[in-house]
């Protein structure tokens, strides 16, 4: 990304449209606006996309279909983010949609670009299967008829790789649509377990189901994306995501009935850490006492990318031991 070729009078427009909840209708106006969005914005959200893919990667998972949709594209980061962790051998298609015709066209051509192997087209409607259907950060923009439409979509997909802003609002959203696939598909990630959200528990309200990504090494010290971060006032430290991965027929079991996951950040006090866990049973707050287990307590702080874990707790709610699962 070179600082000096952006066009803010683009980005600024873009950024107050995203922060205002979306436009009316399609909002780019040129491919100079998706070519801005895509070495900036569209990047952190790869960053986003990434550490959910890493996640996958991590539980051996992939997807079986070989055909992918990434539906309301911009400049299409999702579906290439996808392509490239798993493989563009493994694909025989990538289809790309979106309300807007240019970005439509930008993420086509980017796409083929990037993998010539791979036949890249805009998406049309046959009623066939979809295979994997990709979808990015779009549900603050959609109407409920776009919802819906986009909902039938999901109804004919083999898997689902669905990742969004990592803010209560949007993460509950999210969770609202989990709920409703729970019947039709196997759960992979972010939920250890197949059972309702406990997030969803009484209890629970002000809490929500995100996770935090970092951008690749380098990027903190890249004075082009410092001056990025400046300008936007975006903390490219760490980019809070939600999501959501499904799949009709279960790949081989990825995930012991024990396990939890860790939702947002471990909280560090002097000498214990807290943490909100999420597994079968529910969700819980959780205590870690330093000189319980030392290297964990470090762990937590340093490592953003949870991963599975196995807690032995006493009645109290602490952890007594931990392993990695
Ligand atoms: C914030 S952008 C995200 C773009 C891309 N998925 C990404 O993650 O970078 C939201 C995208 O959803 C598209 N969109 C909004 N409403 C839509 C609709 N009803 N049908 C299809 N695409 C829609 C917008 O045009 C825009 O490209």
């Amino acid at each position: 990304m070179n600082c000096e070729n952006l066009d803010w009078a683009i980005l600024d427009r873009l950024r107050a449209g995203f922060l205002g909840g979306g436009a009316q209708g399609p909002y780019w106006q040129s491919p100079a606006d998706l070519a801005n969005y895509d070495a900036t914005y569209a990047e952190r959200i790869g960053w986003k996309w990434d550490a959910a893919l890493h996640e996958l990667t991590r539980r051996a998972w992939h997807p079986h279909a070989r055909t992918v949709l990434d539906w309301g594209c911009g400049s299409g980061v999702a579906g290439r983010r996808v392509l490239s962790t798993f493989g563009a051998e493994n694909f025989d298609a990538l289809h790309v949609w979106d309300h807007s015709p240019l970005a439509r066209t930008f993420a086509v051509d980017r796409a083929r670009t990037e993998f010539p192997s791979v036949a890249v087209a805009e998406f049309t409607d046959t009623g066939q299967p979809v295979g994997l259907l990709v979808v990015s950060h779009v549900l603050n923009e959609l109407p409920t008829d776009a919802l819906a439409q986009l909902l039938a979509l999901v109804a004919r997909a083999d898997a689902v790789l669905w990742v969004e802003p990592g803010n209560h609002v949007v993460s509950r959203q999210l969770i609202g649509i989990r709920e409703t696939l729970t019947s039709a598909f196997h759960i992979v990630a972010p939920c250890p377990h197949q059972g309702a959200c406990g997030l969803l528990a009484a209890a629970r309200e002000r809490d929500w189901c995100h996770f935090f990504a970092e951008p690749p090494p380098g990027v903190q010290n890249d004075s082009h994306w410092v001056r990025f971060g400046h300008r936007a006032g975006v903390d490219l430290r760490s980019q809070a995501y939600a999501y959501l991965v499904l799949e009709k027929k279960p790949s081989a079991s990825t995930c012991p009935n024990d396990a939890s996951r860790i939702l947002g950040r471990a909280e560090h006090f002097k000498g214990f850490a807290r943490i909100l866990s999420c597994e079968a049973a529910g969700v819980s707050s959780l205590e870690l006492q330093k000189r319980a287990n030392a290297d964990l307590f470090k762990e937590l702080k340093k490592d953003a990318s949870h991963p599975l874990y196995r807690w032995t707790r006493d009645d109290r709610g602490r952890i007594t031991s931990a392993e990695r699962v």
